[in-house]
């Protein structure tokens, strides 16, 4: 079973909560992204009632689904932000999230990027290196402001997870090493426009084992502490995001819970103020992509394939990660084949699925590729001169177009050429 599934079979056919999703094809097309709302909510109640016990406050990982109304639907429930990008602040500033509410992360910030932190005024920066933290006092001075930072720290714990997103190790690129800090807190004393006011980290996504938290915040106590010998008093502790969802019924994530069980007992004592920063925890499993079957076809080895309308340009967690997403009829087969399921662009490594057992749908049904709420229509692209699909999402039996379907138009909007002025 899906964490939070809103996605299932009405009589023989696949819904969205109260909403056939053979309707919501028919009303605007395929590929489409169909995110239900209440999902979003009981996501973000179950990680909430988790975590209840300790003082905290969630920041939803825009970067995981940054579509403005699954902003706004958290925004609305009192939730923050973390943004990496001026892009992600600009979102969830339109999204109606107050900056007061907003963190603002990134390896790489660019001096304009921090400007537009600080002008918004946002709740934190954090910094990743020392010369960004140089960078940020001098940007808060000409605005004759004083920034509050929190440090990124890499614990140096190794999350057993797929290697593109693992963060907390040493070999990666993120956050300040432990051995740098005392030269961070020398640094803290004497610049005059930054006040240190949380410690961070972030250890990589999609985690199942709640002992790298418990690592890894260990460390981060520990500095705690002796920061607060040093004279500095710090408000914040923010673990980060990675919270493991779903995908495969048959490799089930570990709950929120058990990382509640874990890492309570180890923080309250210390009376900081916890932020989270959960990304595809709040948002996997209350979408799906809803993609047509354009052919079926069999090789000479007795091979079956589902070419859909849908690829990794839509969805490029299977091409990039090897990640498993169940794929299901929206009409319910009782007959099964084994295929692959395939997308149009011209790469090998362009599929949903493979060797899977599948409805034997016939061509012009539909299939739902499921958990695509995360890391989904934010990483798509247009490789392959493709168009960025339509987005809805569905409360109840109420429908909303989240997002228009991409144009041709549009897909050269930017471009010059003499010809076309
Ligand atoms: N905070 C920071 C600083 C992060 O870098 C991330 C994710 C999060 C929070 C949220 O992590 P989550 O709760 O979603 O695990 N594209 C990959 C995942 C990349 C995660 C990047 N950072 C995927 O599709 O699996």
């Amino acid at each position: 079973m899906l964490d939070n599934n809103l996605f299932h079979y009405t009589g023989t056919t696949l819904s969205c909560d109260e909403v056939n999703l053979e309707e919501l094809a028919g009303a605007f097309g395929t590929p489409l992204f169909v995110t239900s709302a209440r999902s979003l909510i009981a996501s973000y109640r179950a990680f909430e009632q988790a975590f209840e016990a300790l003082p905290h406050f969630t920041c939803y990982s825009v970067k995981a689904n940054y579509n403005l109304s699954v902003i706004r639907t958290f925004a609305e429930l009192g939730c923050g932000c973390d943004v990496n990008s001026g892009g992600e602040l600009y979102r969830a500033l339109k999204a109606g999230v107050v900056p007061e509410r907003i963190i603002f992360a990134g390896v790489g910030k660019k001096p304009e990027e921090i400007l537009y932190a600080l002008e918004s005024g946002v709740l934190m920066l954090k910094a990743e290196s020392l010369s960004e933290l140089k960078a940020i006092n001098r940007i808060a001075g000409e605005l004759r402001k004083k920034a509050s930072v929190a440090i990124r720290i890499n614990p140096d714990v190794t999350a057993e997870t797929h290697p593109y997103i693992t963060t907390g190790d040493s070999k990666e690129k993120f956050g300040i090493d432990e051995a740098e800090l005392p030269e961070v807190f020398a640094l803290f004393r004497h610049l005059p426009h930054v006040t240190l006011t949380g410690l961070d980290m972030h250890i990589g996504s999609q985690i199942f084992e709640p002992e790298y938290y418990v690592a890894a915040t260990t460390k981060l106590l520990a500095i705690l502490n002796a920061s607060k010998d040093m004279g500095f008093a710090i408000e914040y502790l923010d673990i980060g995001g990675g919270f493991p969802v779903t995908y495969d019924p048959l490799k089930p994530a570990t709950p929120v819970r058990n990382f509640a069980d874990r890492l309570i007992p180890m923080i309250l004592p210390t009376g900081v103020k916890v932020i989270f920063e959960p990304g595809r925890f709040l948002v996997a499993n209350a979408s799906v992509l809803l993609t047509k079957i354009l052919y079926k076809k069999r090789n000479h080895t007795g091979k079956e394939f589902f070419v859909v309308d849908a690829g990794m340009t839509e969805l490029i967690r299977p091409a990039l990660y090897q990640s498993h997403h169940e794929v299901q009829t929206v009409t319910r087969h009782e007959k099964t084949i084994i295929a692959d399921v395939v997308g149009p662009v011209c790469e090998s490594s362009d599929f949903f699925a493979r060797h899977r057992e599948v409805g034997d749908a016939e061509e012009g049904e539909l299939l739902a590729v499921m958990s695509s709420g995360a890391y989904g229509a934010v990483m798509s692209s247009n490789y392959n001169g493709r168009l960025r699909p339509a987005e809805v999402m569905v409360n109840g039996s109420e429908v909303k177009l989240v997002r228009k379907r991409e144009t041709f138009e549009q897909l050269v909007q930017n471009e010059l050429m003499e010809e076309l002025e």
